[in-house]
């Protein structure tokens, strides 16, 4: 018996990377899961690797987090496809990053219109389905650069942006049976440190390697750990949990 049977997982931004690896980690535990990404074959493709215990399902689809329409009608779609909706992981993400002299605005419209914007959209998408069955969880993806990080003034602004309206959601949405918690990861490896390696023009396990020697637990992070972070505060044993930002950051932000 999984703590997830019988349930059903949104994940944005699931093609690949963390998402996939939280999605894939929430159909371990008996979850149906949908990976909602930009494309949608890239979607269902994602959606046919992941590993399904019996009677669960998994769908892709397409879909942008940044614009209404899109957002509501992905999640109109995980009903119709799923039967329901009980947890929404708001993860797509994107970078674009600059030294604020040369930060466009189309830089910092993009990453707030995905990251911040994006959870908006698709958490109040969401929540209508979870007010009335009186049931629901939302897991944010804000990050450590949440804290500050040279570059990223957009992502920084949109990341510790996801904090606010995660403690605020907590708030409004405690009395309807609703949590509403978020990871701030530390370096995880995937395609978005990676390619932040090629843009600096550093090694990738180079890269990795200068990551995970800054760390007091010296490794970097996997999808999976983030993974099992999510997989717990969606679940019915952290009912008692609600607004909260949990650092899985292998310690890099203690000092
Ligand atoms: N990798 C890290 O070290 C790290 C650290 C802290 C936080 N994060 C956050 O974790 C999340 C996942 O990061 P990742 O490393 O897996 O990145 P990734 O680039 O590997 O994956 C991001 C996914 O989001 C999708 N996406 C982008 N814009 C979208 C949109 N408008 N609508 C729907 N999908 C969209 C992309 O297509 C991609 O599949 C992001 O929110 C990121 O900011 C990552």
């Amino acid at each position: 018996m999984g703590r997830y049977d019988g349930r059903v997982v949104a994940v944005t931004g699931a093609a690949r990377g963390i998402g996939f690896g939280c999605a894939q980690r929430f159909a371990a535990e008996g979850a149906s899961v949908a990976i909602l990404d930009l494309d949608e074959a890239a979607a269902a493709e994602a959606a046919a690797k992941i590993e399904l215990v019996d009677g669960a399902q998994a769908v892709g689809i397409g879909c942008n987090v940044g614009v209404a329409d899109s957002a509501t009608a992905a999640v109109e779609r995980v009903v119709a496809e799923l039967g329901g909706i009980h947890v929404l992981m708001n993860n797509a993400g994107v970078t674009r990053d600059n030294l604020l002299f040369k930060m466009t605005e189309e830089d910092w419209d993009l990453v707030m219109g995905v990251h911040l914007k994006g959870a908006f959209l698709m958490t109040k998408a969401a929540q209508v389905h979870f007010v009335a069955q009186k049931y629901g969880k939302v897991c944010n993806v804000s990050s450590i650069s949440a804290l500050g990080n040279r570059g990223q003034a957009n992502y920084s602004a949109a990341k510790m942006g996801i904090q606010g309206f995660t403690r605020t959601l907590g708030i409004e949405l405690g009395p309807f049976g609703i949590n509403v918690n978020a990871i701030a990861p530390g370096f995880i490896a995937t395609e978005m440190t990676d390619a932040t390696a090629r843009r600096l023009g550093v090694d990738v396990d180079e890269f990795r390697k200068m990551n995970a020697d800054a760390n007091p637990v010296k490794r970097v992070g996997f999808p999976e750990d983030i993974a099992a972070a999510a997989a717990f505060l969606c679940s019915d044993e952290a009912s008692y949990i609600t607004g909260q930002t949990l650092y899985v950051d292998g310690g890099i932000t203690l000092g």
